[in-house]
């Protein structure tokens, strides 16, 4: 893979912050990773790649920060596409407290920096194994990509600002395209029936829709975060993979207590903490439990809650704020983020903060 970088990745352009430019760069990146993994010259998969995937009885993702909620959202594609077992893991805990593995087990590290310190213990522990490994990452050349026996490229361009947005959807993308292959070549009848290319596409488009509404998204920040302590963000499945990483980007730049909870344990404590006021969002992204989760955001309603409802155009309903465009609800993830990806953004900006630097981060940690 040759990193294509012109000068223009690396400078802000006439963008005031790299955060707000890299959002912006997502559709473009969808678009990169359908030309680079989909591009007929050559399979960009390595055939000993997959035969090695294909032979494990059990994914293992091991990663960090928003590359384990990537890891995630991932776990569904992989189980449903390629008919395989997952697990996601935290770097932190997996290399201090490794579960017992599997017969064939198969790692994957997912990293945007691969530098991560955390995860290149975990590396090192797998690697004395002897067991098969693949890093996912942004920086080709990175030492968790020179270390593992695979490697395959996020293709996102570089990410700057340390609040990760742009790698967090060529992450999810990178592993829908993988998890097909894998489950094509498996026969499974769930990858030849889902078009992931198309799908791409159609996210692509849907993140530039949102994208082109800064100045609504700008007036909700405003109207629900920006003279806030705290924020909350329900969803179920993958719902709630997103509110966790939504949740995330908002502690990350606005400093605003931001948690992300799976709707239905609010009620078995977290509700306490609703005052009247308190923003609470919802990630209505999935039929089979649209339902639920509506009557959740009820319950907090009545108790005072500022709701805002992210839905999906099928599962709709008027006076939802905001309707993003329907994709497979797998993949629903890289469209339902960007949202909040820029109630991040904007309520940091209000508030005064360094968004590109914010206090206490940094892009990689190093130190374990
Ligand atoms: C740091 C960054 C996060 C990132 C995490 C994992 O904490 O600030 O944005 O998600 O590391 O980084 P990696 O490079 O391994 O994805």
């Amino acid at each position: 893979y040759q990193v294509q970088m012109d000068a223009n990745d690396l400078s802000k352009g006439t963008y005031d912050s790299y955060m707000l430019k890299e959002i912006d760069e997502q559709p473009a990146v969808l678009r990169r990773i359908s030309e680079y993994y989909y591009s007929s010259e050559q399979d960009k998969l390595a055939p000993q790649l997959l035969d090695d995937l294909q032979k494990a009885d059990r994914l293992y993702i091991v990663a960090a920060g928003t590359s384990y909620h990537a890891g995630l959202v991932a776990r569904q594609l992989f189980e449903e596409l390629a008919d395989i077992p997952v697990e996601v893991q935290l770097a932190s805990e997996f290399g201090y407290h490794m579960p017992k593995l599997s017969a064939h087990p198969f790692f994957i590290f997912l990293s945007q920096s691969g530098e991560t310190a955390d995860s290149r213990q975990v590396l090192d522990q797998v690697r004395h194994l002897n067991y098969p490994t693949l890093t996912i990452t942004n920086v080709i050349n990175s030492t968790l990509a020179r270390e593992a026996e695979y490697s395959l490229p996020l293709c996102a361009g570089p990410e700057v600002a340390v609040a990760s947005t742009k790698a967090y959807i060529a992450q999810i993308a990178v592993q829908a395209i993988l998890a097909q292959k894998l489950g094509l070549r498996k026969k499974i009848a769930a990858a030849s029936e889902l078009d992931v290319a198309q799908q791409l596409g159609l996210a692509a488009n849907a993140i530039q829709t949102i994208v082109d509404q800064k100045d609504y998204l700008e007036q909700l920040s405003h109207d629900y975060f920006a003279q806030q302590n705290a924020a909350f963000f329900i969803g179920r499945g993958n719902g709630y993979a997103v509110a966790i990483e939504a949740a995330l980007k908002l502690k990350e730049v606005s400093y605003v207590h931001a948690e992300g909870f799976a709707a239905g344990e609010l009620k078995h404590g977290t509700i306490a903490l609703i005052e009247e006021q308190t923003p609470v969002v919802a990630f209505i992204l999935e039929q089979s439990t649209a339902a639920h989760t509506r009557s959740n955001v009820k319950e907090v309603l009545s108790r005072g809650a500022h709701t805002l409802i992210i839905s999906k155009q099928s599962l709709a309903q008027e006076g939802d704020q905001l309707v993003v465009a329907d994709l497979d609800e797998r993949l629903m993830p890289l469209v339902a983020i960007v949202p909040a990806q820029l109630f991040a953004y904007y309520t940091a900006v209000e508030r005064g903060n360094d968004v590109d630097q914010p206090r206490n981060l940094a892009k990689s940690v190093t130190v374990e």
